[in-house]
């Protein structure tokens, strides 16, 4: 399970296309969340961390958010989105560790989670509860997707349930929103939350 923190690991993963998590779309909630936002958000500085094919990035980049940084730390998949977006900002595209992003250089208005957090060493998730918290702006917001469920095995994806998560954030953030979703990929349906989740102070 130490392997996912490897870049490399990501690397041979998106180079085998052996991608099974890849939704080839943007993911439905998160589609409907990014439409109802109001015209002043597209200024906004937003993160997408462990974006990968990053459908979301370039839905946002279609609709005038100019804004958004995308982050993974494997090289394949911002090559890949680079050559589909030319006209995305190349300094906005960060081939880096989420883990080693410095709260000094990033701070964000929202961070957007999808297949992030289920891709991380569960050992981890302390850690990046706190390393979101760390690069938002005072009252920031972690939207997206969390797993409602388990997985067979021990492997990627690492699951998890709203009780775990609802004991997992509240140190750092107020839930807003942590409900089932309504309108997730049908092959989704029923086995994810949709999260709202304010950073604290
Ligand atoms: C399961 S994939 C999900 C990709 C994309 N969000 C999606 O839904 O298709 C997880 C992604 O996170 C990236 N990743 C994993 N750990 C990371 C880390 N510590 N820093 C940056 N990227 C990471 C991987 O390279 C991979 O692209």
């Amino acid at each position: 399970m130490d392997n996912v923190n490897e870049a490399q690991y990501w690397q041979q993963r998106y180079e085998s296309d052996s991608i099974q998590w890849d939704m080839g779309q943007v993911s439905p909630p998160l589609k409907a969340y990014i439409d109802q936002l109001p015209e002043s958000a597209k200024s906004q500085r937003i993160l997408v961390p462990g974006a990968g094919n990053a459908y979301e990035v370039g839905y946002l980049h279609e609709q005038g958010f100019s804004n958004v940084i995308l982050v993974d730390f494997a090289p394949a998949p911002i090559e890949d989105f680079a050559k589909r977006y030319p006209d995305f900002p190349t300094k906005h595209l960060i081939c880096a560790d989420f883990f080693a992003l410095s709260p000094d250089d990033y701070q964000f208005d929202w961070i957007l989670e999808q297949t992030f957090f289920c891709a991380i060493n569960p050992d981890r998730r302390n850690e990046y509860v706190q390393q979101m918290a760390a690069l938002l702006k005072p009252q920031g917001k972690l939207i997206g997707l969390l797993f409602d469920r388990e997985f067979a095995g021990d492997d990627i994806p690492f699951g998890g349930s709203l009780d775990e998560y609802l004991q997992r954030f509240k140190s750092h953030f107020d839930i807003e929103i942590m409900e089932t979703s309504y309108n997730s990929h049908p092959a989704r349906q029923g086995s994810e939350l949709f999260i709202k989740l304010r950073v604290k102070g």
